[in-house]
């Protein structure tokens, strides 16, 4: 008589992936309650028999660094969307495994078949497994978009398996899967988005993009928390993590890359959701300055970097009587710490004290911005709106304030200054010490300030 197989089965929890051997109230890890989620896997089968190891590809042997050293001028594919290819480190790279998150309905899907049809004009097959909707909803949407390359094969399957078998079959240029959440694997039991079916689903696919070279794309969703996809191993697992982002009704979106191991973090993509597709925004300071009022008290401009790129970008600020009998802060955009930190130097160091007002900081497009280089300009907001003095409409602040009032010198300001040059500034308030070490004024008037309340004072 043959043996029964034996089943394994651990309790795994939801939020943060750690796994027991029984149940428990609380994970002991994250001390949430009640997260825990029995998981069954069968030890053999056709799960970790089809895991592809070896096939397509040499078998694993230790190279030399010569070796390993030669595959760096590997190509990468390109899709041609400029803001989505820097973000990734231009482009993607053979092999590589890119996690694609974001809150649903955000235009995740959207992105992924603008980007594959792309890839598809330049480098041919493309496999995109579709989960979340049918053949026909995802053919609309590529109709929609104008992504009709004959290279892209749809395929609405959701057993990893099964993909992985097409995928080996097919060897597309890509493989994009859309979402994580909706594929499961034969080994297990649990329901596919358990945890243990999306960590499972990812290591088979690490394993498949690694040793056929063939680039994968994941779709995952983000949840309550903000994190992708519950457990942060996650994150962990892949090479790239991007997110794409968005605020409410606004139609703009920003791809970042959270994780890079090929490329930098810092970068972004600016996009705009349009009845056609995603549009990709080549020049956003423009488009967040574009709605600023007219000498309006409070609002400011201020020049941020995103990576290697300027941004200027309007911070609004509102000083108003207390509703209650204590001030409230409200910020959206920048940091809230960072804003009391400010009220606390204004009232210290530059004789203004706002702290009992109600204080409402805001950067206007839905940016956010968390460099201390935007520190000097929303102190001189909020000093301009509690003065209700308009600040010139073609004048730009940055700088870094410290806990003395003193205001720091910050990274790149000549390319903070050609950017605000380029869009028709004619002054810039800015850290002496900056002013001092640059290249070239930019056609600007500078004034270099060493405190804030020099700052205030060049600015009344
Ligand atoms: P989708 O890519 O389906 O989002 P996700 O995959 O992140 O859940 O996009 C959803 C939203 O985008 C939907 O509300 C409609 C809007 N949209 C447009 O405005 N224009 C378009 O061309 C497309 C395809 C979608
Ligand atoms: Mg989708």
């Amino acid at each position: 008589m043959a043996k029964a197989k034996k089943v394994k089965s651990s309790y795994v929890c939801q939020s943060c992936g750690h796994s027991a051997p029984k149940w428990l109230g609380r994970c002991p890890q994250c001390d949430e309650w009640n997260s825990l989620v029995e998981e069954v896997s069968r030890p053999a089968g056709r799960g970790i028999a089809a895991r592809p190891t070896t096939a397509g590809a040499a078998a694993n042997k230790p190279v030399s660094i010569a070796e390993a050293l030669e595959a760096d001028d590997l190509e990468r594919l390109c899709c041609g969307i400029d803001e989505l290819d820097r973000v990734l480190g231009s482009g993607l790279v053979p092999g590589s495994l890119v996690l694609l998150g974001g809150d649903p309905g955000v235009g995740k899907s959207t992105l992924l078949c603008q980007m594959l049809q792309g890839i598809a004009e330049a480098h041919g097959s493309i496999l995109y497994a579709s989960g979340e909707e049918s053949v026909a909803q995802t053919g609309l949407r590529a109709k929609r978009v104008g992504a009709t390359n004959p290279g892209l094969t749809l395929y609405a399957e959701t057993n990893l398996d099964i993909i992985l078998e097409q995928a080996l079959e097919m060897r597309p240029a890509v493989l994009a899967i859309d979402s994580i959440q909706t594929v499961h694997c034969d080994a297990l039991d649990s329901i596919p988005g358990s945890v243990g079916q999306v960590r499972e689903a990812t290591g088979r696919l690490m394993a498949f993009s690694k040793t056929s070279g063939i680039p994968t794309i994941l779709v995952g969703h983000v949840t309550k928390e903000g994190s992708i996809a519950g457990p942060k191993t996650l994150e962990h697992m892949v090479d790239t993590v991007l997110h794409f982002e968005g605020e409410g009704t606004s139609p703009y979106r920003i791809l970042r890359a959270i994780k890079n191991r090929f490329g930098s973090t810092q970068e972004i993509g600016v996009f705009e959701m349009r009845g056609s597709g995603l549009c990709e925004v080549p020049n956003p300071s423009e488009l967040f300055l574009a709605e600023r009022p007219e000498d309006a008290p409070g609002s400011l401009v201020v020049a941020t970097l995103e990576g290697t790129r300027p941004i200027l970008v309007e911070v609004q600020a509102l000083v108003a009587p207390p509703a209650a009998n204590f001030g409230r802060r409200t910020c959206a955009g920048v940091d809230s710490n960072r804003v009391a930190l400010l009220l606390a130097v204004l009232a210290k160091r530059a004789g203004l004290d706002l702290v009992p007002e109600d204080v409402f900081v805001n950067v206007a497009g839905g940016v956010r911005v968390f460099e201390p280089a935007v520190d000097l300009g929303i102190a001189c907001a909020l000093a301009s709106s509690a003065y209700d003095n308009a600040v010139d409409g073609k004048t730009l602040v940055f700088g870094e304030v410290g806990l003395a009032g003193e205001v720091r010198a910050v990274n790149m300001a000549d390319i903070r200054l050609s950017e605000a040059a380029k869009l028709g500034f004619e002054r810039c308030v800015l850290p002496e010490q900056n002013r001092q070490r640059l290249e070239s004024d930019h056609g600007l008037t500078l004034v270099g300030v060493s405190t804030v309340k020099e700052a205030l004072r060049a600015l009344s």
